[in-house]
């Protein structure tokens, strides 16, 4: 699979096999977000990583799962994530302005980790006060985002957008859609 073929193919996952992930695997994904573009270059993001399963466990009340589908689609026992990375900004790097580092970063991480067939769901219907508190995470570090991660145990697909609906909804067999708009859509004007 070329890049474009492999981007194309990543879907957000939200089901999981229990297999462990290794805190190397997880250090390889953060160096990928690490090296991301950053507004001049300041650099502002920290990563927390949640691996162990007890931790894991607890994070997993405090993330909420596909809004259009909840609380069917909610991963069940045996599908929860394996591993999460809680991503911070350094406010004492950078006050505000980072919202473009963390998207560059994140999407990093997860096609690094989608290489090695683990999947992500980027989650930002988060209880942040709480996962502050789990993590004991420092005020000074502003809670932006948590990428949800684990072994893939789900293949949702790309559909195309009937009638301006973009909400990703479930198929005869029980496999996730996700209506993408169209290149006639997305393309204003070439000159
Ligand atoms: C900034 C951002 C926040 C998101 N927050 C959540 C979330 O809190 N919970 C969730 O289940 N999915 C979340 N998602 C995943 C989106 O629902 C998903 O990207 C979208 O449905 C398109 O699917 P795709 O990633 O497979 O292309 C988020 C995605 C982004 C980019």
């Amino acid at each position: 699979m070329n890049i474009y073929e492999f981007i194309k193919s990543r879907r957000t996952i939200r089901k999981f096999r229990q297999d462990e992930l290794s805190v190397e695997q997880l250090n390889k994904y953060i160096d990928a977000a690490r090296v991301a573009p950053s507004a001049a270059n300041i650099q502002p993001l920290k990563y927390v990583v949640v691996k162990s399963r007890e931790m894991s466990e607890k994070m997993f009340p405090l993330v909420k799962w596909a809004g259009y589908l909840a609380p069917d689609y909610d991963p069940k026992e045996g599908e929860r994530p394996t591993a999460y990375i809680v991503v911070c900004a350094d406010t004492t790097i950078r006050k505000a302005g980072y919202d473009m580092d963390i998207g560059a970063a994140v999407e990093n991480m997860m096609l690094c980790a989608l290489a090695d067939n683990v999947g992500a769901c980027w989650m930002l219907s988060i209880d942040r006060d709480e996962i502050r508190k789990l993590l004991s995470i420092d005020e000074h570090l502003e809670i932006s985002c948590v990428v949800a991660m684990g072994y893939l145990a789900e293949t949702p697909k790309e559909a195309s957008v009937e009638n301006g609906d973009i909400k990703y909804y479930l198929d005869k067999t029980n496999t996730l859609c996700v209506p993408k708009r169209g290149m006639g859509d997305v393309i204003i004007k070439t000159v």
